[in-house]
């Protein structure tokens, strides 16, 4: 049985966990949950925002499974997901973003892996305020080391998972040194790559390509903030945030989650769809190298999305949040 750490988050969090566990529990995963609290709830019951504890159940258990949390608007208020990311040094943004049969979306044919640094650029938390003259400066961070263990990480599964081409996404026209150190790192990492097709993209004009004709993309790797950006574009085009999971990994460290956030205007409705978070928790089963549960689960959840009316409101369908967990569930064989 493997322990892992268990954050359910805030806003829609703990009715998508939830999910997660209704399922686990039916389909008998071996895996049993720690949980604990980060952000706002985490705040009210022990007064930190990242307890002790939470840091110590993750660097006990070295994998964890969590729901969204809230970043409110205000300043004092650092991003929780992000210090997590630092915190532990996961690197690696994970991010794949593939076309589900019978999901209604702008594109079929779209299986593309997204690679978002994770611990630099302009979320390297550098900002300086100047209040008397009403002015900031946030420092988008970037090093030769960063840009190569990220480039080298997406190169590996492009590898591994016989994947054909990596796409480096970028801005080094403009943000001359930033962007040649990761466009440089890139071009050093190909080389030991041979038969993985090298191109590059400035962040622009990848935006439109997407939008035109995404199928022409396989992995995509790119610094902290255009993976942001990107990856709810990605998630745009294969039916919405509802269905996209996220994994970010570091050497021996590994945190799950959504791509999405605490959707707040419609937490607590029973109409959120789990279908990112419990991909998530297929990509962590994978991780974990337990496959045969990874299918199982994975072929109940296809086969649930392929029928709308057993969906959630998002994807066209009446279910709720319940309902849906339920109709996978069904399928478990
Ligand atoms: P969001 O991703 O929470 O929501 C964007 C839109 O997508 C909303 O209309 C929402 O209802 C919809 N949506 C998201 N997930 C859905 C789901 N599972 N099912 C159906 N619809 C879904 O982005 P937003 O509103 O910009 O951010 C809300 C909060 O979440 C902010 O405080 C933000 O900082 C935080 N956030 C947290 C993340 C994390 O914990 N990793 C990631 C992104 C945002």
């Amino acid at each position: 049985m493997k322990t892992v750490t268990l954050i359910k988050g805030d806003g829609i969090g703990p009715e998508i966990i939830q999910s997660v566990k209704d399922i686990f529990q039916a389909a008998k995963v071996p895996v049993q949950w720690e949980e604990q609290n980060a952000g706002q709830t985490a705040l009210d019951e022990t007064g930190e925002l990242i307890p002790g504890t939470l840091v110590d159940s993750i660097n006990t258990n070295k994998v964890a499974l969590k729901g969204p949390i809230t970043t409110p608007v205000k300043e004092g208020f650092r991003s929780i997901n992000v210090q997590l990311r630092q915190m532990f040094d996961l690197y690696q943004n994970l991010r794949p973003c593939k076309s589900t049969p019978g999901v209604n979306s702008r594109f079929e044919d779209v299986d593309l892996v997204l690679f978002r640094e994770n611990t630099e650029g302009l979320y390297s938390g550098l900002e300086i305020y100047d209040p008397r003259l009403e002015m900031a400066d946030s420092i988008a961070r970037i090093t030769k080391d960063g840009s190569m263990r990220i480039i080298r990480a997406a190169f590996d599964y492009a590898k591994n998972n016989q994947r054909k081409k990596v796409t480096l996404v970028h801005k080094a026209n403009i943000l001359k040194h930033i962007g040649k150190i990761f466009l440089d790192a890139g071009m050093e990492v190909a080389k030991d790559y041979p038969d993985i097709v090298t191109d590059d993209k400035i962040i622009d004009n990848m935006c439109m390509q997407l939008v035109i004709k995404p199928e022409q993309f396989d992995v995509v790797v790119t610094t902290n903030l255009f993976g942001d950006i990107l990856s709810d574009l990605c998630a745009g085009l294969v039916g919405g945030l509802g269905l996209v999971a996220g994994a970010n990994i570091g050497d021996d460290i590994a945190i799950f989650e959504a791509v999405h956030g605490s959707a707040p205007d419609i937490a607590g409705k029973n109409i959120a769809n789990p279908t990112a978070v419990i991909r998530s928790a297929l990509l962590m089963l994978n991780y974990l190298k337990l496959t045969d549960y990874h299918d199982t689960i994975s072929t109940a959840l296809d086969s649930t999305l392929a029928n709308r009316d057993e969906c959630t409101a998002d994807l066209g369908g009446r279910a709720g949040t319940t309902d849906f967990t339920q109709n996978i569930i069904k399928k478990l064989k």
